[in-house]
């Protein structure tokens, strides 16, 4: 019987039990078995896996997280320089004819290196940022959206009943989609994105002018990788092993300049990870059920180095090496069309 392997790297994120599951059913239904990896690349390096069977899988499609964990482990940039070879052994020892990798920009880059190296991998592209090429959405996307966008609506009747502008700080760390099109959805007055250079006095004009209307509060919608003074803001310096720094705060120095530059009363909310947690939408459940079964129809086909993708209402295969390497930012003429609700 031939044997598929799954893993899931990166940042957690709804919908990823929908891949599995489905990853799994359809191999079942072709004959192969499957074992899942646990804790991204971790998990591949040091040969730790769990056995995938009908059972496994029974009871998780609309669960949150991942049943395998995650982490951020970079076989080509960790402690240990013999981790691709650790890979390639485990491929080796298990007698594996393939693996999936589930996962963002940074776990789909080593799928792409480790597929140019002659590894038998495919790709399925996650991540609540939506920032991944090629695809038209990532699963996880919509379900962070939603919930961003049931906080700004939450926010706005104690907003209303104090008077006060309200920044909400939202996941989004090259890309601001979620701040977008949460704020789109939201009605937020000012959305600040990590595209768009943050000019603080017109931020304080927009919203001292919708003030002057008659409007007593205000809701600033801002991306955690929205920059100030073109500086990152973050919690620490240390770098991950993909050489990311832990952004955040950008909420709190935001809502102390709104509120010394108007005299308007702000609090601050930072969603944080509640974004990430918790039940997939119906749509990502559906998403990642695609890939899921997508991503082993590639392998059915042999079609090494490829990730499945979304493009229109259709799922399809493109090289992974054309997904990584240059996110995909909100375009200008987007973040131009919101500014006509600005203020
Ligand atoms: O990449 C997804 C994401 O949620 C980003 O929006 C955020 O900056 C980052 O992950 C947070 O990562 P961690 O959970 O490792 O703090």
């Amino acid at each position: 019987m031939k044997k598929i392997g799954i893993l899931t790297g990166g940042g957690d994120c709804p919908g990823l039990n929908a891949v599995i599951r489905a990853a799994v059913r359809k191999s079942i239904q072709a004959g192969w078995e499957v074992i899942g990896f646990k804790n991204g690349w971790k998990g591949i390096i040091n040969n730790e896996y769990v056995s995938l069977d009908h059972n496994a899988v029974s009871g998780i499609l609309h669960r949150g997280g991942t049943i395998l964990g995650t982490s951020r482990t970079n076989p080509y940039n960790d402690d240990d320089s013999t981790s691709v070879d650790k890979i390639k052994n485990t491929f080796k020892e298990n007698g594996m004819d393939a693996l999936i990798a589930i996962g963002g920009e940074d776990t789909l880059g080593v799928a792409n290196k480790l597929a140019q190296e002659g590894l038998p991998v495919v790709g399925v592209p996650k991540t609540i940022d939506n920032d991944l090429n090629c695809t038209d959405y990532t699963f996880g996307f919509d379900t962070a959206l939603n919930i961003a966008t049931e906080c700004i609506d939450r926010l706005h009747s104690t907003a209303e009943s104090h008077n006060r502008v309200m920044v909400v700080e939202i996941m989004g760390r090259h890309a601001g989609w979620i701040a977008l099109e949460a704020g789109l959805a939201g009605g937020a007055d000012v959305i600040l994105i990590p595209e768009e250079k943050v000019n603080i006095e017109e931020v304080c004009n927009l919203i001292k002018k919708r003030h002057s209307r008659g409007k007593t509060f205000s809701i600033i919608a801002v991306a955690e990788g929205a920059q100030l003074d073109n500086q990152d803001v973050t919690t620490e310096e240390d770098l991950d092993q993909f050489g990311h720094v832990r952004l955040g705060g950008i909420g709190n120095q935001l809502g102390k300049m709104i509120e010394d530059k108007t005299g308007f009363e702000t609090r601050v909310t930072v969603l944080g990870h509640i974004q990430r947690g918790g039940t997939p939408t119906a749509f990502d459940r559906v998403l990642g059920t695609r890939f899921g079964v997508k991503a082993v129809e590639l392998i059915l086909a042999g079609k090494w180095g490829r990730m499945t993708s979304l493009q229109g209402n259709k799922i399809v295969d493109v090289p992974i090496q054309d997904a990584v390497g240059v996110l995909k930012t909100v375009p200008e003429e987007y973040y131009n069309m919101a500014k006509v609700f600005f203020g």
